[in-house]
Parts: structure tokens; C-alpha cells; sequence
């Protein structure tokens, strides 16, 4: 286990003391069977939040995501989401394997992308020969694009849009509360329009693990059997959902610490040497660097890092991600840049 300042991901955050002892007094039940107080709790929270009638308990964001695909797709059917979405980066092949789904990349650095670009990549074409354009999902915030909030207009438009074609929307929210922290509004106003949304609580709100798909209440039973289908069915699931249910009343607001670390950080690798910053003003919790030391190549630079005791991800060819997060404090993020100046100045 890494030991330092741990930049990796949001990811690495671990449960706090107060969370487990939530997670310990937790009343359980068997949630396959619907009897577990606790995740039924959770799951109308969660649906209630988020504008949607209906919600169910994940193991992760992922097979959320999956089953979220799997409900509005048929095999054959068009998937148009950006091209370097988590869907299409980090999950297996899933939207290939699990949905069927044909996948049409929306070119985009950023992630996100506006109302014209959903009709340009709309088939608009119909024949027995042509594939059906079904499903478009957006990630808020982007993840590799830079942890962007997606603007309000830009979002609105692009649900406008995908309802005027007859498009089913899927919202992958694994990071939707720091969106929300970051535009200053309710999650429910970023899911408005959204035929199903995935949150995610084992990212900055800290939990051990766990995910939310939020969608209409006429599709309980399907995305029910989906879960089943995928082996995502649990037994005492509780514990999992208090620690949850504790994030919700706990570690939402104080995203705006991480996004605030995030800025310090940006700002401060501006005038390191050896590194180069991609978005020096970031919008939420992700500050993407290049690494353009002439004497160290990216694994050199890597270890170098984790031997000095800070911790970042590899997204690219010499492109580094790194993410605050609550277990990363405004010391944190001054030592890290102490580290960086002092590797910078050494090669
Ligand atoms: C945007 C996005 N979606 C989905 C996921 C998957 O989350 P999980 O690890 O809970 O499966 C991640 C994980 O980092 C993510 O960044």
C-alpha cells in the first residue's frame, strides 16, 4: 500500500472512523430479497435526490453503468458518448460485451460536447440496413476530459436535443455531487431529463465502495433482473449503504475543499520546471500535467515521485492526472509542490 500523499484518485479515500461506526450500527436484512432497511433507505434517498421515481443498490459505478446500458439498448444498437469516456476507456469492453451496443465516439477532448454535435452524430438514416441510434450518455464531471462540470446551457441543450431525436439519456454521475458542489445547484437539477442516472459514493464521498442507477419506476423489475444477471445481487448489504448514507449527510458540501486544493495545486505547478499544466483554473478536483523533464522519461518521473512519497496516475503518453480528495489536506498539496520544484530543479 502507498504510504505518501496519494494524488492516484479519488478512489483512495478510506472510510473514516465515524463512517465505520455508522457502518457498524447499521440495521441489516437480506437485499436480494428486498429486506435490508438500510439500502431501502438509502435507495429512496438516492431516487428522491436525484428527480427519479425509483433506485437501486450497486456494488460499483461500473456494473451501474452496464446495466444502465443493457436496459435501453438492444444488440446492434447505437451508444453515442465521448470518445474518452470512462465507458469506453475503463470498462472492459463492457458496453461491447454486456449491451451489444455498436459505440459512436463523439471526438472531444474535453468530454463534453454540444447540441449540434449530438445531431451530427445522430443516424438520422433509416432502412433495414442502417443501425438504430438509441442511447446517449454524458459523464458529469468528465473524468480524463479534466474533471470538468459540464456547463448548465451546454447540458441543456444536448437533453433537449437527444429527447427532439428520440434518444434515451444515461447520466454516468459517478462524480455528479462535485459537478453540483462546483455549479453551485441541487444534483436533481444536473439529472433533470436523464432516463437513468449512476452515482457513485466510494469516489470523494468517501466510501469503501458502492453505487446508485437511479431511473423510472416502470423499469424496476428489469433493471432488478439486470442487477441479478450481473452477479450484482447482495445479502446484508447495509453496512455498505450507511457508509453511504453518511457520506450524503457528511462529505458532500466539503467537495468544495478538494476543488479549492485543486486550484492551489494548478496554480502552483504553473511555475514548476519540468512539468507542464493542461487546466490551470480546474473546475473540480483534477489537475492534468504533463511531464516534460528532459532527463527523467514518465516511469523515471513516476518513481521519482513515489520515492519523494506523492502518488499520481498515468492517463497518456507523459499526460499525469492528479485528484484531491478528503484525505488530502492544504499541507498535503504544499509538500506536493515542494516535491515537484525539488525533482524539477534536480534534473
Ligand atoms: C466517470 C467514471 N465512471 C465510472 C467509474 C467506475 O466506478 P467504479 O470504480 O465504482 O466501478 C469511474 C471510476 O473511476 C469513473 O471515473
Amino acid at each position: 500500500m502507498f504510504q505518501g500523499i496519494d494524488l492516484y484518485s479519488d478512489t483512495m479515500t478510506r472510510p473514516s472512523r465515524a463512517m465505520r461506526e455508522a457502518m457498524a450500527a447499521a440495521e441489516v436484512g437480506d437485499e436480494q430479497k428486498g429486506e435490508d432497511p438500510t439500502t431501502l433507505a438509502l435507495e429512496a434517498r438516492a431516487a428522491a435526490l436525484l428527480g427519479l421515481e425509483s433506485a437501486l443498490f450497486f456494488p460499483s459505478a461500473t456494473m451501474a453503468n452496464e446495466v444502465a446500458l443493457m436496459l435501453h439498448c438492444s444488440h446492434g444498437d447505437e451508444l453515442i458518448a465521448a470518445e474518452n469516456c470512462h465507458l469506453f476507456f475503463a470498462e472492459t469492453g463492457g458496453p461491447a460485451k454486456h449491451a451489444g451496443v455498436q459505440t459512436r465516439m463523439v471526438p472531444t477532448p474535453t468530454g463534453i460536447f454540444d447540441a449540434e454535435a449530438v445531431s451530427q452524430h445522430f443516424n438520422a438514416i433509416s432502412g433495414p440496413h442502417f443501425m438504430v441510434s438509441r442511447l446517449i450518455s454524458i459523464e458529469n464531471t468528465t473524468n480524463l476530459g479534466g474533471g470538468i462540470a459540464w456547463p448548465r446551457t451546454t447540458l441543456a441543450g444536448v437533453v433537449e436535443r437527444a429527447k427532439s431525436l428520440g434518444l434515451k439519456l444515461h447520466l454516468d454521475g459517478s462524480r455528479l455531487f462535485n459537478a453540483a458542489v462546483a455549479s453551485e445547484c441541487e444534483v436533481k437539477s444536473l439529472a433533470a431529463g436523464f432516463d437513468s442516472v449512476t452515482i457513485c459514493f466510494s469516489k470523494g464521498l468517501g466510501c469503501p465502495t458502492g453505487a446508485i442507477l437511479a431511473f423510472e419506476k416502470s423499469k424496476w423489475d428489469r433493471v432488478r433482473r439486470l442487477k441479478q444477471l450481473m452477479g450484482g445481487a447482495m445479502r446484508q448489504s447495509g453496512m455498505l449503504a450507511a457508509a453511504a448514507l453518511y457520506a450524503l449527510d457528511h462529505n458532500v458540501e466539503r467537495l468544495n475543499e478538494d476543488h479549492e486544493n485543486a486550484r492551489l495545486l494548478a496554480q502552483g505547478l504553473a511555475s514548476v520546471h519540468g512539468v507542464r499544466v493542461e487546466n490551470e483554473a480546474p473546475s473540480t478536483n483534477m489537475v492534468f500535467f504533463e511531464n516534460r523533464n528532459p532527463k527523467l522519461d514518465d516511469l523515471a518521473f513516476s518513481q521519482a515521485c513515489e520515492r519523494a512519497g506523492v502518488r499520481f496516475s498515468q492517463v497518456g503518453r507523459s499526460r499525469f492526472r492528479a485528484v484531491t480528495h478528503l484525505d488530502i489536506s492544504r499541507s498535503d498539496i504544499e509538500k506536493t509542490l515542494e516535491i515537484l520544484a525539488k525533482i524539477g530543479t534536480e534534473a
